[in-house]
């Protein structure tokens, strides 16, 4: 693990002398976690190597034509070999925090409740864990980051089937909580489970790539199967976070939660009511149908059920007990926001988002945000605000903010200028700023704040061609060279002006 130790460009200074900035000094608490957000599958390389089984997405981005690029994530950022130098670039951000994920497939390479422990995995996340610690972070683990055992779907197709999926998940969170839980404090169960299921059966451009939408050639039923996965996903997470606090808390003393994504929607014009509806029935479809389960009534929202009817599965009693309060807190991703209008013809059987137009661009020259080269990722931070306090107004839960980053035009060379990344500086002085505002004026409690994400990496279909780290890295060079960009600064000097 030899590399030069990271230098901050001197020309990048930062002050914080707006009056808006000076009013917001020291608003965030103390304890308040900062820090950056990762995936296995997109960061660690050492895909086939020391006793790692497959994963789903080991195996579809082999599949031609499934990833942008044509790339793989065999090696990404090789962070497996390059942990000690990632905690000490880490550390040197000045971070308290780190977010990051276990690969199941490399703790129980072939997945099952009765298949064989590989000690190499878990001595790895040991060694990650304690390397962390040493240096002052808190580790924050997410379980389950999309990357399934391969041979859990080919035995009975993964999540699609709850009943053989739970005593698997099960084993593999037990022996998670048993091996790491004496020192990790912060679980969580899933990651966007809503965009694991959307994405890998409806849209299918993620694995494992189920879809019967036209004119794609997938297998699956992209009118039931989105929604069976997540109910598998709601349920499982409700039993191992049960688990968890009957057996582990007591003595462990951490908290277990879930992160669902969710990005704010705009009513098109706020003075026709239909739209406004809309823009409603669209954050319960993207928000609600997990947070509503979750945090709420504790069954899906009224509006997907009069929409889906029984392609939406029903929760037994036990399973609604069971997942109502199970998350200890509302773990959010949340990236950027969209206008959206009511649309009078009924909805398709591909509709997953509650019979609505959403537009992702300005139209009619209305300007409400600025658009960064991957379209969807549209800098908005004022919905951002509005998000969270929705989130906070309907359900009171500690907010732990576990993603949140922009793409860049362009960085394609580690020069200057790429590495002078004033639009994703603009992009967090924005959003952390709306993040500091809502806490001190709405009197939202948020505890973290982890970006996305601390290199460049993986970013699944799209390969890497986007580029979402505060850390370039030369993919092309054998040791996946890191060179820190200006936004690392500016959130280490805007955390260090937020934090009391
Ligand atoms: C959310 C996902 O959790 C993460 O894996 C992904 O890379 C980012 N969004 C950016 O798309």
């Amino acid at each position: 693990q030899t590399q030069n130790p990271p230098t901050r460009n001197p020309s990048w200074t930062h002050s914080f002398d707006t009056p808006e900035e000076r009013y917001l000094k020291s608003s965030l608490r103390p304890d308040f976690h900062w820090g950056f957000a990762t995936a296995a599958a997109q960061v660690e390389g050492a895909a086939f190597t020391h006793g790692k089984g497959l994963s789903c997405w080991d195996t579809f981005c082999h599949i031609p034509g499934k990833i942008k690029d044509s790339s793989t994530n065999d090696d990404s950022c090789r962070s497996y070999d390059f942990y000690k130098q990632d905690v000490a670039l880490m550390k040197s951000y000045g971070v308290t925090a780190y977010r990051f994920s276990l690969a199941w497939s490399r703790i129980i390479p072939l997945g099952g409740a009765d298949d064989p422990v590989n000690e190499e995995g878990i001595k790895y996340y040991s060694d990650l864990i304690d390397e962390l610690l040493a240096n002052g972070i808190t580790p924050f683990v997410t379980l389950f980051h999309w990357d399934i055992p391969q041979t859990l779907e080919d035995r009975y197709l993964g999540m699609l089937n709850q009943e053989r999926y739970t005593p698997d998940f099960l084993r593999y969170a037990r022996l998670c909580f048993s091996r790491f839980g004496d020192r990790i404090k912060h679980w969580i169960t899933y990651n966007e489970p809503g965009v694991y299921t959307l994405a890998g059966y409806a849209a299918g451009v993620h694995a494992p790539g189920r879809s019967s939408f036209r004119d794609r050639n997938a297998e699956g039923d992209s009118s039931t199967e989105p929604f069976i996965v997540a109910h598998t996903e709601l349920v499982t997470h409700g039993l191992a976070a049960k688990l968890y606090k009957q057996e582990f808390q007591p003595t462990q003393k951490g908290t277990i939660g879930i992160t669902l994504h969710g990005n704010w929607s705009e009513p098109w014009d706020i003075s026709d009511l239909l739209d406004v509806a809309a823009a409603e029935r669209a954050r319960e479809f993207e928000i609600g149908w997990f947070a509503e389960p979750l945090y709420g009534s504790g069954d899906y929202p009224a509006s997907m059920r009069a929409q889906l009817g029984d392609r939406l599965p029903t929760f037994t009693e036990e399973e609604k007990r069971l997942v109502r309060g199970s998350s200890e807190f509302y773990g959010m991703n949340t990236y950027t926001s969209f206008f959206v209008r009511h649309r009078d013809s009924p909805p398709d059987i591909n509709d997953h988002k509650g019979n609505i137009e959403v537009f992702d661009k300005n139209k009619s020259g209305v300007s409400r945000g600025e658009e960064s080269d991957t379209q969807w990722l549209r800098t908005a931070p004022w919905g951002f605000r509005k998000l969270l306090r929705w989130i906070w107004n309907r359900y009171h839960i500690p907010i732990y903010m576990t993603e949140n980053g922009t793409t860049a035009k362009g960085e394609k060379e580690p020069s200057d200028t790429i590495l002078n990344d004033t639009h994703r500086v603009e992009f967090f002085r924005g959003y952390v700023g709306e993040l500091a505002k809502a806490v001190k004026e709405d009197g939202v409690d948020i505890q973290s704040y982890f970006a996305w994400t601390f290199t460049d990496n993986w970013e699944w279909a799209a390969g890497y061609t986007d580029r979402f780290g505060v850390t370039y890295i030369d993919f092309d060079s054998p040791k996946k060279t890191r060179y820190p960009k200006r936004s690392a600064y500016f959130l280490q000097d805007f955390f260090s002006h937020l934090i009391a």
